[in-house]
C-alpha cells in the first residue's frame, strides 16, 4: 500500500519533492517504516542524530551497553527493596531517560516523585548554588527513599537534595546515579548504586544536556571541548 503510494508519487512527476523524499522512500522500501509519514519522521530523527553525533568527541556508552547495565542495576535494586515501602525521587530533567528505563525493569509496588533543581545554570561547571525549582518537597516521611540522578559531579546537587529530604524524616535514603565522575568533589556524597564510573569530562546524551541540548541522543558521549568554550 505504501509502496503503491510511493509509485503514484513518482508517476505524478514531483521530481524535486522526490529528491527530498528519497531517504524517506528508502526507509519505507527497507520496511523500517510502515508509512511515508512515519518515514518522514524517522528521516528527520536520523538527520538530527547524525547532526548531534558530529558534536561529540567520542561515544562512551551506546544503547545496548546502557541497557545491559540497567538490567544489572534493576536486579540489585529489586532485590534490596523487596517488601519495603520504596519511593523513588527522580531528579529532573537529566535523569528522565534513566528513570524511565530503570523503573520499567523494577517489578515492585514503588511510588515515584520528582524534584527539579538547577546548579549549572547553563554552564559546564556547577555554580554550587542549588536552586529548588519545585517548591514542595515530596512527602516521604517513613518511606524508603531512593534518589535517582543522571550524574554525580561536584556533589553539590545530591548533597543538597539529601539534606532537604532528610528534614521530612524518611525511614531510609539511598542514592543511585547512572554516571559518577572520577574526581575530587566539592561535597562528599555516599552513593549506593552507580551505573558507570567515568573520567572528569563533560558528557551529553540519554537525558544529559549542555545548554538544554542533546538530551534526546539515545547514547552517551563526550562533548567536543571547543563547544563548551563557545558562547
Ligand atoms: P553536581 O551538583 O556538580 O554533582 O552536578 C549534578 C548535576 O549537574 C547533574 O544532575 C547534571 O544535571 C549536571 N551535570 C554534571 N556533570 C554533567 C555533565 O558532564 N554533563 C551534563 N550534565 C552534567
Ligand atoms: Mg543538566
Amino acid at each position: 500500500m505504501v509502496r503503491a503510494n510511493s509509485l503514484r508519487a513518482r508517476q505524478s512527476g514531483y521530481s524535486g519533492a522526490l529528491e527530498t523524499a528519497a531517504p524517506c522512500l528508502a526507509l519505507v522500501e527497507s520496511a523500517r517504516c510502515e508509512s511515508l509519514h512515519h518515514a518522514l519522521i524517522c528521516a528527520a530523527a536520523d538527520g538530527l542524530i547524525v547532526w548531534m553525533r558530529g558534536d561529540l568527541e567520542r561515544v562512551l556508552f551506546d544503547e545496548p551497553a546502557i541497557h545491559r547495565r540497567l538490567d544489572d542495576m534493576a536486579a540489585q535494586i529489586s532485590n534490596d527493596y523487596r517488601e519495603r515501602d520504596l519511593t523513588v525521587i527522580a531528579v529532573l530533567h537529566g535523569s528522565l531517560m534513566f528513570v524511565a528505563d530503570l523503573l520499567r525493569r523494577i517489578p515492585l509496588p514503588l511510588k515515584l516523585d520528582c524534584l527539579r533543581v538547577a546548579s549549572y545554570h547553563g554552564e559546564a561547571e556547577s555554580s554550587g548554588d542549588v536552586v529548588f525549582k519545585q517548591i514542595t518537597v515530596p512527602d516521604v516521611a517513613g518511606r524508603d527513599v531512593l534518589i535517582l540522578d543522571d550524574i554525580l559531579d561536584s556533589g553539590h546537587t545530591l548533597a543538597a537534595i539529601r539534606e532537604t529530604l532528610e528534614t521530612v524524616k524518611p525511614h531510609s535514603i539511598r542514592v543511585c546515579v547512572l554516571l559518577s565522575k572520577n574526581k575530587q568533589r566539592a561535597r562528599d556524597v555516599d552513593i549506593d548504586y552507580v551505573g558507570f564510573e567515568i573520567a572528569d569530562e563533560f558528557v551529553v546524551g540519554y537525558g544529559l544536556d549542555f545548554k538544554e541540548r542533546y538530551r534526546n541522543l539515545p547514547y552517551i558521549g563526550v562533548l567536543r571541548k571547543e563547544l563548551l568554550e563557545e558562547d
